[in-house]
């Protein structure tokens, strides 16, 4: 028993001594020192001996025990230390280098424009509003005083809608179209409340026009404001307000008479060059002006579709072009730019 217990030692410390893995040296651990492993098969016997012998063979047993926990214990060590070696040796690790940048995206400048635009109009007590894209005829035209036929309708190419499209047949009183300005957005509102009414209304836009100054599509924001007495000096003294606010305090408004069939009188407004302060350059055609908006005191026919006496109420109302006013603001001097996606222009903003 005495000669198994050396001979096991003798092999066992050959083994620990080769083992370089840490699951090697695991699986010998088992293999020799585990409640199944060979040490124990080898002292099983050992209750059948006389006791002198049986404590001489245990003192042995024990310090072959002991050594091979020994053993066991360095070769973990030196397992480890080999496989800290290797990751050190392998693909390096070079905590020096620069940390990858989070690439972070911006506003795109027309919704920026937007969003600018109704913020500066809210301050001045403007509620938010919005209506429909697909719009009947009779709120994109009728209601604001543009009968079928009427000649200023020219001014607005229209996309019309095929109504067999939309899974419902031709209604008779107004086909359907994608509005060409977001004006109908003030029939929509009047209709649903009482004056006062102050409103500002963003929104997307259609028209059948594809140039170089020209888009499908575009943006627009409208402006509505109704009361008893309200008056065209309102008018001019709201939107002078608006400019300054929003282009800064040194620029000047010009109102220019103008003609829509939905406001009598009507004006267009220009403000100085935001270019060239008014001195005259190529953005302003060397007149030192830019027309930014349309405006006038809403029709009474307006009014009448709305439900509203003219008789007892005035408004006014004015629209502008958001790209225009964006490519004036970031001195973006062509219109397709803000529809190619084209993110070195995009990163810009
Ligand atoms: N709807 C006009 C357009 O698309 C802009 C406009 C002009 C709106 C005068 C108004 C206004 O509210 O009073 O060109």
């Amino acid at each position: 028993m005495r000669d198994r217990l050396l001979a096991l030692a003798e092999s066992a410390r050959r083994e620990i001594g080769g083992a370089s893995e840490l699951s090697a040296v695991e699986a010998l651990r088992v293999r020799y020192l585990g409640k199944k492993g060979e040490l124990s098969g080898v002292l099983g016997g050992m209750g059948k001996l006389p006791p002198d012998e049986r404590r001489s063979l245990g003192e042995v047993a024990n310090s072959v025990k002991a050594e091979l926990e020994k053993l066991l214990a360095e070769a973990v060590e030196r397992a480890e230390a080999a496989a800290l070696e290797a990751q050190l040796q392998g693909p390096g690790l070079d905590v020096t280098l620069p940390g990858r940048g989070v690439a972070l995206g911006s506003r795109h400048p027309v919704s920026r424009t937007m969003e600018e635009i109704v913020r500066t109009l809210s301050r001045l007590g403007f509620d938010v509003a919005s209506g429909p894209e697909i719009e009947l005829d009779y709120f994109n035209f009728e209601a604001l005083n543009l009968p079928k036929d009427h000649p200023a309708r020219d001014m607005q190419a229209t996309f019309y809608v095929d109504e067999a499209t939309l899974g419902h047949a031709k209604k008779a009183d107004s086909s359907v179209l994608l509005r060409t300005h977001t004006s109908p957005v003030q029939v929509r509102y009047m209709l649903n409340r009482k004056p006062p009414i102050r409103a500002v209304m963003p929104g997307r836009v259609y028209r059948r026009d594809s140039d170089i100054t020209h888009t499908p599509m575009f943006h627009q924001v409208e402006g509505l404001l109704v009361d008893k007495g309200v008056t065209f000096a309102e008018l001019k003294g709201s939107l002078a307000a608006f400019v300054t606010a929003f282009f800064g305090s040194d620029t000047r408004t010009r109102f220019r008479p103008s003609f829509f069939p939905f406001t009598e009188p009507s004006a267009e407004v220009d403000i100085t060059c935001t270019n060239c302060a008014g001195k005259g350059c190529r953005i302003c055609k060397q007149t030192g002006w830019l027309e930014v908006l349309g405006s006038g005191m809403v029709h009474p026919n307006v009014f009448t579709s709305a439900g509203y006496d003219p008789n007892e109420v005035t408004g006014y109302a004015f629209g502008m072009g958001v790209e225009r006013i964006a490519m004036l603001r970031y001195r973006i001097d062509d219109l397709r730019m803000m529809f190619e996606n084209d993110a070195r222009f995009l990163e810009q903003f």
